[in-house]
């Protein structure tokens, strides 16, 4: 059975069921058609939206988080980077890990993948709702409330509404509590839920399913205007900076701007979503890598300039809005450009929606064709070229909950589950550097020896906690041993994983960046709630369930191996 579970693909099996399932994709894309859709996939909610909590509750330090997030980013990358130029096809860390780690953590990654996708763009559509609404009322036009919004966000108002009295709202609570006020009922509950949430995701849905082409050109659009809405915010609000603002720096010290990991890591996401279409790229091989790290750079500059003038133009307390961006130009007076901000902003997100729509089918549809889910998945519209059954079920997928979920949710659990994955793929090379794999690679991994810094590095870790975290030693020797695994389980994960790759990496001289990458990954992983770990281990074990009743049997791999 070991050997069933872990069974691989190798590089030529994959080349080849891919050139002979006859996809029948398009092959157009170029560096500069993959930079735009990276640039898509990446800039959407975290900087429209989930930046303002994020900034509310670190200040300005923030923009350090963000430096620190794109080196994790960086390494992970350079990892996708190689496995994209060894193994070029659609299916990105799932198809990775197939070849790295045999089928079962192929079908697991793939899974984590769907919290990647689906559910970030469940967070998009709700950010692109948020600024559609703020918009409209712009131009006088205004939606009932309780067509606008997720129904927790009305009833947890109602609920404070009651313990602070209506005049003590503040302005997100007191639009919550209209809409619980004025929603129809049936008996005595409230129908409230996120109708442009939903529509728009269906319109992107079908946007996809009509062809590669008619998106690429609809993204390519939408990312010259992101980039100008964001280079508008910057230069446009780098006159109304007041330094102060940037003092303290970090009000609320480490915690405070560690509770941001999961926004800033949100707005990080999608570079990595490029390598699913490395069977519509021209040249995947050579345009894959570089495409995906001129999109990170690219990104982690804006952001760190665009928390910068945000922390700069309002104190860092106004910020928890959830369209920030536009928010603070209506702050300081500059009206128009508020409204000009939310009208491209509701442009600019849609094509972040429209990236993620266009990469979670195709991961389904490489699952489908190892025979990991039902055929229905890969099949191809004879005459739009795309995998369209999988892509009407994405719409449902994603629009559903759109109407009916509160963001932040999704935002954790989008976290939790592509920090998994991009660990699985840095762990990745370093086993193609060890089976020898990495010899078929285009492009590698700088090489530095990992043999003596990686346990020089974890001994040091050590001493400094020693030295410095005398807090969190006396917070942890406070509780109980059921707590601490609560709490605390990955922390301790965390260091066990040093101390193993350190001894690993003098062993067998493991490449540094890709350890660096599981590192750093893991680490901010750790600093995400503990129940957002239970949500994700629980989605893993329904992932289980579905393997072993339907995957485990239809496995190509399986059938080819019995047949033989
Ligand atoms: N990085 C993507 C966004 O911020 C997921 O919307």
């Amino acid at each position: 059975m070991a050997n069933r579970l872990f069974r691989k693909k190798s590089v030529e099996q994959i080349m080849r069921d891919s050139e002979h399932g006859g996809s029948g994709l398009a092959k157009i894309l170029g560096v500069r058609d993959l930079v735009s859709l990276g640039i898509a996939a990446i800039v959407g909610a975290g900087i429209f939206s989930t930046i303002g909590l994020a900034s509310f509750n670190g200040g300005p330090a923030v923009s350090l988080l963000f430096v620190f997030v794109a080196f994790a980013c960086v390494f992970t990358a350079l990892s996708y980077a190689q496995f994209a130029s060894t193994v070029p096809v659609s299916g990105s860390a799932y198809t990775y890990a197939y070849v790295a780690f045999g089928e079962l953590f192929a079908w697991i990654i793939g899974w984590a993948l769907v919290l990647e996708y689906a559910v970030s763009n469940m967070v998009v559509a709700i950010s692109w709702s948020q600024y559609f609404v703020s918009m409209l009322e712009g131009f006088g036009i205004s939606i009932p409330k309780w067509l606008t919004m997720a129904p927790a966000y009305a009833t947890e108002a109602h609920a404070k509404m009651l313990e602070v009295g209506a005049a003590n709202l503040s302005g997100i609570d007191r639009i919550g509590l209209q809409a619980y006020e004025t929603a129809p009922r049936i008996a005595d509950f409230p129908i409230i839920f996120d109708l442009p949430a939903g529509l728009i995701t269906v319109f992107v849905t079908w946007l996809v399913y009509i062809g590669i082409k008619e998106s690429q050109r609809a993204s390519n659009i939408m990312v010259m205007i992101k980039i100008g809405v964001i280079l508008a915010v910057i230069f446009g609000g780098m006159f109304f900076i007041k330094p102060e603002n940037w003092t303290p720096f970090a009000p609320n010290g480490m915690e405070g701007v560690l509770s941001g990991v999961a926004a800033v890591f949100f707005a990080f996401i999608g570079f990595d979503s490029i390598s699913t279409t490395a069977e519509e790229c021209k040249n995947p091989q050579r345009d894959l890598p570089k495409a995906m790290i001129y999109c990170l750079v690219i990104c982690a500059v804006l952001y760190v300039a665009i928390t910068l003038v945000l922390t700069g133009m309002v104190n860092y307390t106004e910020l928890n809005v959830k369209d920030p961006l536009a928010y603070v130009f209506q702050y300081v007076g500059f009206d128009q450009m508020a409204g000009i901000i939310s009208v491209t902003s509701v442009i600019a997100i849609t094509s972040a929606l429209l990236v993620f729509q266009l990469a979670q089918p195709r991961i389904w549809m490489t699952m489908s064709r190892d025979g990991l889910l039902s055929k229905r998945f890969s099949k191809i519209h004879p005459k739009y070229k795309t995998p369209s059954y999988a892509t009407i079920v994405t719409g449902f997928v994603v629009a559903i909950p759109a109407l009916f979920m509160k963001m932040d949710f999704f935002v954790d659990l989008t976290s939790v589950g592509t920090f998994f994955a991009f660990i699985l793929v840095c762990a990745g090379v370093l086993y193609m550097d060890y089976s020898g794999l990495s010899k078929k690679s285009k492009f590698k991994v700088p090489y530095i020896n990992g043999k003596y810094i990686v346990g020089i590095g974890f001994i040091v870790g050590i001493i400094l906690v020693y030295f410095y975290g005398s807090e969190t030693v006396a917070d942890w020797t406070n509780m109980d041993s059921s707590q601490i695994i609560l709490h605390h389980s990955l922390v301790i994960i965390f260091w066990l994983t040093w101390l193993i790759l350190s001894i690993y990496s003098y062993k067998l001289n493991f490449s540094l960046l890709p350890v660096m990458g599981i590192l750093i990954n893991l680490y901010l992983m750790s600093e995400l709630g503990a129940s957002n770990w239970i949500i994700f281990l629980l989605w893993l074990a329904a992932g289980l369930v579905i393997y072993f009743a339907y995957g485990y049997k239809n496995s190509k791999l399986n059938k080819e191996a019995t047949a033989e």
